[in-house]
């Protein structure tokens, strides 16, 4: 078996439906930029739900460039 889609185990948020954190970048870059969008096209935080407040931290991070 050999992906040379290698995902690193860090990069992914919600672990019940295997999103990442670049599949949320990449939603919100397209307008996705709150939690129910980004739900409902992953799927994320319907699983155990414990993903739900860093996927929130995480889209405010991404949403807000970290002040230099
Ligand atoms: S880790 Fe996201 S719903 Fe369980």
């Amino acid at each position: 078996m050999s992906s040379n889609e290698t995902k690193n185990p860090d990069d992914i948020i919600c672990g019940c439906t295997g999103t990442s954190k670049e599949k949320i970048k990449q939603l919100i870059q397209s307008g996705k930029s709150d939690i129910e969008a980004i739900t409902s096209a992953t799927g994320a935080t319907t699983g155990c739900g414990s993903c739900d407040v860093i996927i929130v931290n995480y889209i405010k991070q991404q949403k807000e460039p970290p002040s230099s």
